[in-house]
C-alpha cells in the first residue's frame, strides 16, 4: 500500500514537474519521443528551415567582400547571399529559418549562431558542419593528419579510427558536430583533382578504412557522412561533375561496397554526387538514395546536398525548369537538408501549401533532423568554452599521431643505395622545389595554421642534420609562375652541394582557390609535373649529384624522367603538419618507410584507367609503338630500408580457407612489412578481375626475425556479383596470393579447387 502511495506520489510529482516543460525538453524522453512532441509544435515554416543550411556569418562576410556574383555559380567552396545581409541571416535564423550551417570556422562564432538558433520560438539548437577531412584543418589551431590517401597508403585501419575520433574531439571542441568525411569514392582516375581525399583505387581498402573512419568520428561525438554518392570519381573525362556512365555491374561490384559498409556500419549521414549518373543526376535520383540506400541497405541517416547541387538540377543538368522545381525533385528523391541558402524556404513552403509535396513528407525529414539532433545531445549542450577548446586541439596526444601517421604513409618507391643518408658522408645538401618549405604540405581541405605548428621539409631538414650545411633555393609556392632564374639558381647550387633534394608536387591550399594545381576542382588533363619542376629536376640531376625526389601531391604524378634518372623518389602525398619532420627522419633514417601505394601510378595520362584490379584481357594488346603498357609503380608496392623473405605459403582446400606464409626480415634493420592477400577467381560466368585484396596486414619484424601470417577467406570473400546482379559464390578453381605487393614478381600463389 505504500509502496504504491509512492508510486503515484511519484508520479504526479513527475508530471507536474513537466507540465510547465514541453516533453521535447525532456532528456529523459527517447530522441524518437521528444522528436515527435516537438514536430508537433513547429510550423511549416519552421520544418523547412531545419532542412535548410547555411554558410556561416564571417564566410558571407569575406566572400561577399571578394566574389563578384558571377564568380558565386561556379565555385563550390566559397558562397554568400546577394541582397541579404548579416543582420538579415542573424533574422533568419532567430525565426528558426536555418537548421544548420558550413564553413564555420571558429568555436566563437559557432557558439554565436547556437545562441541565435536559442533565441528562436523553440530554442532548437543548430548543426555546425564542415569539411574536417583530415583533421578540422581548415579551423585555425586544430591538427591536421595526413590526407586519406596517404593513410589508405598506411594499410593501418586502426590508425584511420584513431585519427578520426581524434578530429571528432576537435571539432567537439570547437562546438562542431559534422564532418562531411569520409570520402569513400573509388579512385581510378588520376586525372581527378580530389584522390588525395580518396583511400585510393580498391573497394575493400577503400571500404574498410572508411568505416574505421565513420566508427572514429560518430564514437567520437560527431556526425560522419558518407560521401559522394556516386562515381564523382569515375566521370567521363577526370574532371569532377561530369557525367558519369557506369554499368550496374561496375556499380555493384565497384563503386557501392565501400559505401554500403558504411551504412551498415551506422553512417549518420550521406552526400550524393554532382554528377550526373547514366542519365539521372544523383541528386534528383530517387533509385540511388531511396532504393538503394535506404531500402537495400537500410540507411536511417540524413541525405544532405552537395554544394548548389539542387540549384544545379536547373543551371547545370537542366532536368529542373527552375530552382524550385528542383527543390521539389530533390526533396520526393530523399534529400533531407540543402547545402545551401535562402531561396529554399518560401520556395518548399509554397510546394507544399501547392500539394506539390506532402507535409508528411517534410515531417520525414524533420523527425530525422530533430532525432539527430536530440542523439547529439545539442539542446543540452549546445555551446563549448575556450578552455575545452584550448586543452583539446593540436594537443600533444594528437600532434604524436599526425606525425605517426604521417610517417607510416609516406612511400619509397625508388632507392638506389642512397636512402637512408649518413650525414657525414653529405656536408652541404641543397634543397629546392615548390613544396620544400611551405604550409601546402598539409594538403587539400586545410587551412592556414600557426607557423610553430607546422613541420615543412626545410624545418624537418634543420631538424634531423643541425650541423649540416644545408641551402634552400627558393622556387615560390605557384608551380604555374616559376621563375627560371630560381630554377638556374638551384642548378648552380647543386653543382656545389652534395646531395640534392627537390621537393615537388602539386600545390592544393584553398586560400588561392585558382591557383592550385591539385584538390578538389582541380582536375587535369594529364599528370605531369606544372611548370618548371621537370625542368629543375633535369637541370639539378645534371649535376651528377645525388638528387632525391619527394613528391608533395593527392593525385599520382607521372614523373617518368625522375623514375628513370634519379637514385631516389618518396612520394609523401599530403603528408600534414607533421609531414617535414616524417620525410626528414625518413631521409637520414630515423624511421624506417613502411607504406605502400594504395593507387596506381600511371606512366602518363594516355595509360588512365589503369588499376591493378583490371579484367583479364585488359591488356591482351599491349600498346603499339613502344608504348609501355604497365605503370611506374603498382598498387600494394612500396619500399623500405628493411628486406624482406615470403616463404611457406599454405592454403587449405575447404571453405574457410585457411591461409599462412612466412615473412622473413632478411636485412640488419628492424621494419614493418605490410603483406598483402589477393584472390582470383579462375573461371567465372562473369568476368572477374586478375587480382582482388582480400586480406592485408602490417607485420613489424626486427633484424633476421621471421613470423607467420595467416588470413581467413569466408564463402563471402569469394562471392561477386553474378549474372543475376546478386552476390553469388560459384565452386571452381581460385589461385589464392600472398605478398609484398600486388606485382606478380611479389606474390606467392596457389591455387586450389573449392568444389561445394
Ligand atoms: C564541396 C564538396 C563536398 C563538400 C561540400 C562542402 O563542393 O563537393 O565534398 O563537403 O562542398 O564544403
Amino acid at each position: 500500500m505504500i509502496v504504491a502511495f509512492f508510486l503515484v506520489l511519484v508520479m504526479c510529482l513527475s508530471a507536474c514537474h513537466h507540465a510547465d516543460t514541453p516533453a521535447y525538453k525532456d532528456s529523459t524522453l527517447t530522441p524518437a519521443q521528444r522528436a515527435e512532441d516537438l514536430l508537433s509544435r513547429m510550423t511549416l515554416e519552421e520544418k523547412v528551415g531545419q532542412m535548410n543550411q547555411f554558410v556561416g556569418l564571417e564566410h558571407i562576410r569575406l566572400n561577399s567582400s571578394v566574389m563578384t556574383e558571377d564568380e558565386l555559380y561556379r565555385n563550390t567552396a566559397s558562397g554568400y547571399y546577394p541582397g541579404y545581409s548579416i543582420s538579415n541571416v542573424e533574422e533568419m535564423i532567430r525565426e528558426g529559418k536555418v537548421g544548420s550551417f558550413l564553413h564555420v570556422l571558429t568555436m566563437e562564432e559557432a557558439n554565436h549562431l547556437q545562441q541565435l538558433c536559442l533565441e528562436s520560438r523553440l530554442g532548437i539548437p543548430c548543426l555546425i558542419g564542415i569539411d574536417a577531412i583530415h583533421g578540422n584543418a581548415k579551423c585555425y589551431g586544430n591538427t591536421v593528419y595526413p590526407t586519406h590517401i596517404g593513410l589508405a597508403c598506411s594499410f593501418d585501419t586502426a590508425l584511420a579510427y584513431t585519427i578520426a575520433r581524434q578530429t571528432a574531439q576537435e571539432m567537439r571542441a570547437m562546438n562542431m558536430y559534422w564532418t562531411f568525411d569520409p570520402n569513400v569514392e573509388v579512385a581510378r582516375d588520376p586525372r581527378w583533382g580530389r584522390v588525395g581525399e580518396t583511400f585510393g583505387e580498391d573497394p575493400y581498402l577503400v571500404s574498410l578504412m572508411g568505416v574505421q573512419t565513420t566508427r572514429g568520428l560518430q564514437e567520437g561525438g560527431v556526425l560522419a557522412c558518407v560521401k559522394h554518392f556516386i562515381a564523382g570519381s569515375q566521370s567521363q573525362n577526370g574532371t569532377n561533375g561530369a557525367p558519369a556512365d557506369l554499368s550496374e555491374r561496375t556499380l555493384r561490384q565497384v563503386f557501392f561496397p565501400p559505401f554500403e559498409a558504411n551504412v551498415r556500419a551506422s553512417v549518420a549521414t550521406l552526400m550524393p554526387s554532382h554528377n550526373e549518373l547514366n542519365g539521372i543526376p544523383c541528386h534528383s535520383n530517387y533509385d540511388l538514395i531511396e532504393n538503394t540506400a535506404r531500402r537495400d541497405w537500410g540507411f536511417k541517416g540524413l541525405v544532405i546536398s552537395d554544394w548548389m547541387d539542387i540549384e544545379h538540377l536547373h543551371d547545370l543538368h537542366f532536368t529542373a525548369v527552375d530552382n524550385k522545381d528542383a527543390f521539389r525533385q530533390a526533396i520526393l528523391a530523399g534529400i533531407d537538408v540543402h547545402m545551401h541558402g535562402p531561396e529554399w524556404n518560401e520556395a518548399v513552403c509554397q510546394l507544399v501549401r501547392e500539394g506539390a509535396i506532402s507535409e508528411q513528407r517534410i515531417d520525414q525529414s524533420v523527425r530525422r533532423i530533430l532525432e539527430t539532433k536530440f542523439r547529439l545531445g545539442i539542446f543540452e549542450h549546445p555551446f563549448s568554452r575556450a578552455e575545452i577548446r584550448d586543452s583539446i586541439c593540436f594537443c600533444p596526444e594528437h600532434q604524436q599521431t599526425a606525425l605517426q601517421a604521417a610517417q607510416q604513409s609516406i612511400v619509397l618507391l625508388k632507392n638506389e643505395n642512397l636512402l637512408p643518408i649518413h650525414p657525414e658522408q653529405y656536408h652541404r645538401i641543397m634543397i629546392t622545389g615548390i613544396n620544400a618549405d611551405d604550409e601546402n604540405i598539409m594538403g587539400d581541405w586545410s587551412e592556414p595554421q600557426p607557423e610553430e605548428n607546422l613541420w615543412t621539409v626545410v624545418r624537418g631538414l634543420h631538424t634531423v642534420l643541425p650541423q649540416a650545411d644545408i641551402h634552400f633555393v627558393d622556387q615560390g609556392w605557384d608551380p604555374q609562375h616559376m621563375s627560371p632564374t630560381q630554377v638556374a639558381r638551384a642548378e648552380a647550387e647543386a653543382q656545389k652541394a652534395d646531395l640534392n633534394i627537390i621537393v615537388a608536387g602539386e600545390y592544393m591550399m584553398r586560400k588561392r582557390w585558382m591557383e592550385r594545381t591539385g584538390g578538389e576542382d582541380t582536375d587535369r588533363s594529364n599528370i605531369d609535373l606544372v611548370g618548371l619542376q621537370n625542368q629543375l629536376i633535369e637541370r639539378v640531376a645534371a649535376s651528377g649529384k645525388p638528387t632525391i625526389l619527394i613528391l608533395i601531391s593527392g593525385r599520382p604524378l607521372g614523373v617518368t624522367y625522375a623514375a628513370e634518372h634519379l637514385p631516389a623518389i618518396i612520394q609523401a602525398w599530403e603528408p600534414g603538419q607533421f609531414g617535414g619532420l616524417a620525410i626528414a627522419q625518413i631521409i637520414v633514417g630515423k624511421v624506417n618507410p613502411s607504406a605502400k601505394l594504395a593507387v596506381t601510378i600511371p606512366r602518363h595520362v594516355g595509360q588512365v584507367g589503369m588499376y591493378y584490379n583490371h579484367l583479364p584481357s585488359m591488356y591482351f594488346h599491349p600498346y603499339a609503338a613502344g608504348e609501355s603498357s604497365a605503370p611506374l609503380w603498382p598498387f600494394g608496392y612500396g619500399l623500405s630500408y628493411s628486406t624482406f623473405r615470403y616463404s611457406n605459403l599454405k592454403v587449405s582446400d575447404t571453405l574457410p580457407i585457411r591461409v599462412s606464409a612466412q615473412i622473413t626480415n632478411t636485412s640488419q634493420r628492424d621494419g614493418v612489412e605490410i603483406a598483402q592477400l589477393y584472390i582470383r577467381d579462375r573461371y567465372s560466368a562473369i568476368t572477374r578481375p586478375v587480382k582482388e585484396l582480400k586480406g592485408f596486414k602490417r607485420v613489424a619484424l626486427t633484424a633476421g626475425e621471421t613470423k607467420q601470417i595467416e588470413f581467413v577467406l569466408t564463402r563471402q570473400d569469394l562471392q561477386y556479383i553474378g549474372p543475376e546482379m546478386k552476390p553469388v559464390f560459384e565452386p571452381g578453381e581460385f589461385e589464392i596470393m600472398v605478398g609484398a605487393s600486388s606485382r606478380d614478381e611479389d606474390l606467392l600463389k596457389q591455387t586450389i579447387n573449392i568444389d561445394k
